[in-house]
């Protein structure tokens, strides 16, 4: 077989069989197939596409380029989750807690930020000495000692779509939906899961924008669960709007510390609920949505979601008394508030602007490899659909210096539309697909 002949055959739109996006994998991945080939190849398939069936061998392929983890005699049912990346969505240092102290155990390889949208690892980052490196004997160790670990992808997983997706990046074949599908789904299979699930962001702030590009996002990788015989729950829930208030790493983890408190923004409680009761009755802890809801909230109301998120910092190194008081959390030195230079309904709070502000102001990395600012971020006051008054807080910047408080400001009231008559607030689901 030669890897010029895969590239000719899905460069005119013909279906690849398993073995030959075997072959061109496995030559990937042991650096025998050069990177200009495999980059042509990524741009046939994002011009050109592939079927579920090509997506689903892609996905496997993929999955075994490396070490796939065995976590049968450590959990009854392995289930992950999974978000497609968003603004504010800190959903996973709510989640995971919650559903580990409703007696699911969960142990979860996150990632880092990718441009506009932030990533799991940096916010835990905020808290000084967590560790995100965990060797796969650590994961296994305290995945059975105390029900919960966060730590990021290791090397030997899928080794396959680490090198595909930084091609990707630089060769601007990332939105193709077969190679998304395929890369995260890659990944959770990598990491033993048997049932996934997904929560598909749509909006300004998320990489699919209409809900007819999520939906086909959803539905192919409920489809390559099928194919693979594992199961896959993808929930579409709204990326137009930041999720909760907090933009940003230490104060996403504030956030996540009081809504494990049992308080925090009404939408990201409300949005932990439902992913951590579709993760609970996946996993058999509940045996529906109702009875799973009961499960959290009391688990959050009670101190024992908290607790399981103490547990987690300390055996990962975390030191726990900057959660205790978080206080301690980095902090900005400058710290603005922007006022409403105007009365009026809010019809759009845009996402990606913010997103895209918090990673200017340091939040974020402008290219793979930057140093980035624990301390800095933005508070998102108001949602779509609320009526504000002239002079009432819009957004708390945090910032290095007044300079760069100043030009966030300036970008951020560009993120508002707003208008004369009442506009309906936005939903946080759009639905789920199984
Ligand atoms: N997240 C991934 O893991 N892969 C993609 O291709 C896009 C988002």
């Amino acid at each position: 077989m030669r890897a010029v002949d895969v590239i000719i055959k899905k460069r005119d739109k013909l279906a690849l069989s398993r073995e030959e996006i075997d072959f061109f994998v496995q030559g990937f991945t042991r650096g025998e197939i050069p990177d200009y080939q495999v980059a042509a190849w990524a741009m046939a398939v994002l011009l050109n596409g592939m079927s579920d069936q090509e997506t689903t061998d892609l996905t496997l392929s993929m999955a075994y380029s490396g070490e796939v983890l065995d976590l049968s005699g450590t959990v009854d049912i392995v289930v992950d989750k999974h978000s497609t990346g968003g603004v504010g969505d800190k959903t996973t240092l709510v989640v995971e807690p919650a559903v580990a102290a409703c007696g699911l155990k969960v142990g979860k390889m996150s990632g880092r930020g990718l441009g506009f949208s932030g990533g799991t690892l940096d916010k835990m980052e905020s808290i000084p000495g967590y560790r995100t490196d965990l060797s796969t004997a650590e994961f296994m160790s305290q995945l059975k000692s105390i029900g919960l670990v966060l730590t990021g992808q290791s090397a030997d997983l899928a080794p396959a779509d680490g090198k595909l997706y930084a091609l990707r990046d630089v060769t601007g074949t990332v939105p193709s939906k077969p190679l998304i599908a395929s890369s995260i789904m890659s990944k959770k299979i990598a990491g033993g899961a048997q049932v996934i699930v997904l929560d598909v962001k749509v909006g300004s702030g998320a990489f699919m924008e209409t809900l007819q590009d999520a939906r086909e996002l959803a539905r192919l990788m409920v489809a390559i669960g099928r194919l693979s015989e594992r199961k896959v729950i993808a929930l579409l829930s709204d990326m137009n709007q930041p999720l909760g208030e907090a933009v940003g790493n230490a104060l996403e983890v504030r956030e996540a510390v009081e809504t494990l408190h049992g308080g925090g923004p009404a939408d990201f409680r409300e949005h932990c609920l439902v992913v951590g009761s579709h993760l609970l009755v996946a996993g058999r802890k509940a045996k529906d949505l109702n009875q799973a809801r009961v499960m959290l909230e009391k688990a959050l109301a009670e101190g024992q979601a908290w607790e399981k998120f103490r547990q987690l910092v300390i055996a990962q190194g975390g030191d726990v008394s900057f959660v205790d008081d978080v206080e301690k959390l980095p902090r900005a030195p400058v710290i603005q508030t922007l006022p409403a230079d105007r009365s009026g309904w809010l019809s759009q709070v845009n996402a990606r602007t913010i997103g895209e502000v918090s990673v200017t102001l340091g939040a974020g990395r402008e290219k793979k490899g930057d140093p980035i600012d624990h301390s800095v971020g933005i508070m998102v006051h108001r949602k779509v659909g609320e009526y504000v008054e002239q002079g009432e807080p819009l957004f708390t910047i945090h910032a290095r210096s007044v300079e760069e408080a100043e030009a966030a400001a300036e970008r951020l009231s560009g993120a508002l539309q707003w208008s004369k008559t009442p506009v309906a607030p936005l939903p946080l689901f759009y639905g789920v697909m199984e």
